[in-house]
């Protein structure tokens, strides 16, 4: 274990014993609630601070009116952080009734200084704040903020640290995400990550491997590995790989059964990947593609480095190399400058690619990023008419796609219970797919056949084989 992972346990056990005098006061143990806005690495950030919440003795709770709560913030788009500021109004009334309560903020909007003296001036109940690269330090900073009285605020701008082997707790027994590295180096024009998530870092692939081992033994059987640009993975670590390799390491992982990973760039996905992935008996039929734009003007705008005719050529020879991959992608509308001939583009290659399904989002103009000072900003009405005969693309072919599917008998990983008929329960096919079957309670975490008898657009009834 590094020196700072061994100062955070030592921090850990500072916590206790503060938490465990509070209990002692209250009567009954203190509870935790964290909750998450935006992507998968927050969801897996999320983890890591249940983790610590946990090994300090907090029992974590669904409720907001909990005595410590925590939000993991996201900033890619505006209304992520439009949110948080809705919510913190609730959690202040929940605060005024529980003299114990703390409020903590992290994650990717904190990054940001116009939020940072938001917060300082008009939510000043808040307790503790920081940011993405300094997460590892939760421990340490739950110390500080119950020794203080004031607002405790701790930003970094960046880090080279990584910080293995503190306590994560698992939203899901059977399966986890991983980073595989973090931030990022692609400064795509409209695109705020980069700025929040600092520069591109990979984990070494033997502490990776390790993670995976030991998540196996502790019952996982699906991994999603994560990074905003998972095909860029190992290049500059002191003995390189690439993103193909790693996965045939992972793939010899006994008892692992199911491999994802997100995002993959497309102008850095290799033959090599393709080739791994048709020859592997884990690795899922499925590949998230962003395309974000299919006007070659607006994607040399956007800085995606590729054009609409590589994006093409690319996704078809996927579909050719892999017949049964669903492959499904992130959409852009309103990016500054955009015409009606340029969403046309982007519908044409919808229609060609016949994507599975698509993220289809509005353009959020990002303060800082090199899109947010571009004139020809997109009125409303004109990216909301282009955006709805987008989306109606987008629904009709991936309801086309999902058709391909019925009738067959595929895998399933089963989820959890569905939530409006509880003699059903929700499994996960290779391919992303959602299919509701009769099941009970105990397939959860185990992968069964099932025969897709109906699909129902973007989910399937189906049968237990
Ligand atoms: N690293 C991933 C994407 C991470 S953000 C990739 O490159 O594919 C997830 C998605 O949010 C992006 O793919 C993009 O479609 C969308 N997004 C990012 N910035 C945005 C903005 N300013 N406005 C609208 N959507 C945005
Ligand atoms: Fe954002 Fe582009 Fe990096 Fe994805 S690759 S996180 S869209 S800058
Ligand atoms: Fe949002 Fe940060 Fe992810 S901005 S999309 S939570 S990397």
């Amino acid at each position: 274990m590094n020196e700072e992972a061994t100062l955070q346990y030592q921090y850990i056990e500072k916590a206790k014993l503060i938490i465990a005098q509070k209990a002692k006061d209250k009567g009954s143990p203190l509870t935790c609630c964290v909750q998450t806005f935006g992507c998968q690495m927050n969801a897996r950030d999320s983890e890591k601070l249940s983790g610590i919440l946990k090994a300090v003795g907090f029992v974590e709770i669904e409720e907001e009116n909990a005595d410590l709560v925590i939000y993991n913030t996201c900033t890619v788009r505006d209304n992520a952080n439009q949110r948080v500021y809705g919510r913190l109004g609730v959690l202040n009334g929940y605060k005024k009734k529980n003299p114990l309560m703390k409020i903590c903020l992290c994650g990717c909007m904190m990054q940001e200084n116009t939020v940072l003296d938001k917060i300082r001036s008009s939510y000043r109940f808040v307790d503790l704040i920081f940011g993405t690269h300094n997460i590892f330090k939760f421990a340490e900073l739950l110390v500080r903020m119950y020794e203080a009285d004031e607002m405790i605020i701790d930003i970094w701008k960046d880090t080279d640290q990584i910080v293995e082997d503190l306590p994560i707790e698992r939203k899901f027994h059977f399966k986890s995400g991983i980073n595989i590295m973090f931030g990022c180096n692609n400064f795509c024009s409209y695109c705020i990550v980069p700025y929040v998530r600092g520069r591109e870092r990979s984990r070494k692939p033997e502490e990776i491997i390790s993670e995976i081992e030991g998540l196996v033994a502790d019952g996982v059987v699906e991994i999603m590995l994560l990074g905003q640009n998972v095909n860029s993975y190992g290049k500059k670590l002191e003995n390189p790989i690439t993103f193909a390799e790693l996965l045939r390491r992972i793939e010899r992982i006994e008892g692992l059964e199911r491999i994802r990973f997100m995002t993959s760039h497309p102008k850095d996905l290799s033959d090599e990947l393709i080739e791994v992935m048709k020859n592997s008996k884990k690795i899922c039929k499925h590949l998230h593609l962003p395309l974000q734009a299919g006007s070659d003007r607006i994607l040399k705008a956007m800085n995606r480095c590729y054009t609409k005719e590589q994006f093409v050529e690319l996704a078809l020879k996927i579909r050719r190399e892999i017949p049964d991959i669903a492959i499904t992608t992130d959409i852009i509308v309103g990016f500054p400058g955009e015409t009606h001939a340029d969403v046309l583009e982007t519908i044409d290659v919808i229609k060609t690619v016949k994507f599975d399904n698509a993220f289809t989002f509005q353009y959020s103009k990002r303060t800082g990023t090199p899109a947010a000072a571009m004139e020809n900003q997109v009125p409303q009405e004109e990216v909301t008419r282009n955006f709805d005969e987008l989306l109606a693309v987008v629904q009709q072919t991936a309801r086309e796609q999902a058709l391909r599917f019925e009738h067959q008998t595929l895998d399933a990983l089963v989820e959890g219970i569905n939530e409006h008929d509880s003699s059903l329960v929700t499994g996960r096919l290779s391919n992303n797919m959602i299919v509701h079957f009769k099941g009970c309670p105990d397939l959860i975490g185990k992968i069964v056949p099932v025969y897709l008898k109906e699909c129902k657009g973007f989910y399937y009834l189906g049968e237990m084989k």
